[in-house]
C-alpha cells in the first residue's frame, strides 16, 4: 500500500534527481519527443520516475478541468433553454505533458521540482472554448465570474489586443475547488475562448510556423499571416453586426452601411 511518506520520498528525490541530472535536461527530453527523436536510456529513466512522481497531482488537474468543461457545458445549454442559441460551438480539452511542465520551469529560470510545477505553471490543465462569436467569448467570462466559487485570475485579452504575429484569443486562468479525500484544493485551469475564425487562424498558423524553415522569394509570410488575421477580424465585425440585427438588438444604422450586401434605394 502507498502511504504518504514513502510517496513524499519519492517525489523528493524524482526531483533531486531529476536537478542533479545525468546529463538530462527537461528541454532536451521535450525536444526530443516533440522531434520523434530517440531518447537514451539516461531520458527514459529521469521521465518514468517524473511521471509516477507527478501521478496523483496531475490527477487533481484532471479533475478539475473535467469539472471546469462540465460547468461550461451547463452554461451553453442553460443559455440554449433561455436564450434559444448555443454560444458554444465545442469544447477541447487537453493535459500538458510532464516533459514540457518541466521544460517550462526550466524556460522560467525556476527550479524543476513538483513543488514548482504546482506554483508556477497555470495551464497544465487547458481548455480551449470554440465559440461562434466574439461577444459570445467576453459573455463567457462574464458569467464565469459571477461563479462565486470560481476565481478568475490573470485575463490577457488578444482578441482587443492581438499578439504582434496576429494571434487573436481571450485567455484567463480559473481556479476551481475540487473535493479528494484530503480535502478541498483550488486548482487552476487555462481556458482559451476564441471564434471559429480566430481558431482556424491560429491552427493554420501553427501548422505554417512549422513549415516556415523554407522562405518564400518576395514574400513576407509573418507580415502576410497579420494581415489574413486582421481581414479575419473585419469580417467577424460584419458577420457580428448581422447577427445583432437579425436577433432584433438593433444594430445602429452606421454599422449597416459596412456591408457590402446591403439593399439600396
Ligand atoms: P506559453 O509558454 O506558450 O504557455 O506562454 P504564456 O504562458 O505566456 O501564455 P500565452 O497567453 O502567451 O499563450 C498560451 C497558449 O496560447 C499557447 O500555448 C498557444 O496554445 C496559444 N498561443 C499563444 N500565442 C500563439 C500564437 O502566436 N499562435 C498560435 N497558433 N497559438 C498561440
Ligand atoms: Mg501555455
Amino acid at each position: 500500500m502507498r502511504s504518504e511518506g514513502s510517496l513524499n520520498e519519492i517525489r523528493l528525490n524524482a526531483s533531486v534527481s531529476y536537478r542533479r541530472d545525468h546529463g538530462v535536461s527537461a528541454k532536451d527530453v521535450s525536444d526530443k519527443l516533440t522531434q520523434n527523436r530517440i531518447l537514451t536510456n539516461n531520458d527514459i529513466d529521469a521521465l518514468t520516475v517524473l511521471e509516477f512522481a507527478a501521478q496523483d497531482i496531475l490527477q487533481k488537474y484532471h479533475a478539475a478541468m473535467r469539472q471546469m468543461e462540465a460547468r461550461l457545458e451547463t452554461l451553453d445549454q442553460d443559455l440554449k433553454l433561455r436564450k434559444s442559441r448555443n454560444p458554444i460551438h465545442h469544447i477541447e480539452s487537453r493535459m500538458k505533458s510532464v516533459p514540457s511542465i518541466f521544460e517550462k520551469l526550466e524556460r522560467y529560470g525556476k527550479d524543476t521540482t513538483l513543488e514548482a510545477m504546482e506554483e508556477y505553471i497555470m495551464d497544465i490543465a487547458g481548455l480551449r472554448v470554440i465559440v461562434s462569436y466574439v461577444q459570445d467569448a467576453y459573455s463567457i467570462l462574464d458569467h464565469l465570474e459571477q461563479q462565486d466559487d470560481l476565481e478568475v485570475v490573470t485575463v490577457k485579452d488578444y482578441i482587443a489586443n492581438p499578439k504582434p504575429n496576429g494571434y487573436r484569443s481571450l485567455h484567463f486562468i480559473v481556479r476551481i475547488p475540487v473535493f479528494f479525500l484530503d480535502g478541498k484544493k483550488s486548482v487552476p485551469v487555462e481556458i482559451q475562448i476564441r471564434t471559429i475564425a480566430m481558431d482556424f487562424w491560429a491552427s493554420l498558423e501553427h501548422d505554417l510556423k512549422y513549415k516556415s524553415v523554407h522562405e518564400i522569394e518576395g514574400v513576407d509570410v509573418g507580415a502576410e499571416l497579420k494581415a489574413c488575421s486582421q481581414i479575419i477580424s473585419g469580417v467577424e465585425k460584419r458577420m457580428q453586426i448581422m447577427a445583432n440585427a437579425l436577433e432584433g438588438n438593433g444594430a445602429p444604422p452606421q454599422d449597416l452601411s459596412m456591408l457590402i450586401g446591403r439593399q439600396r434605394g
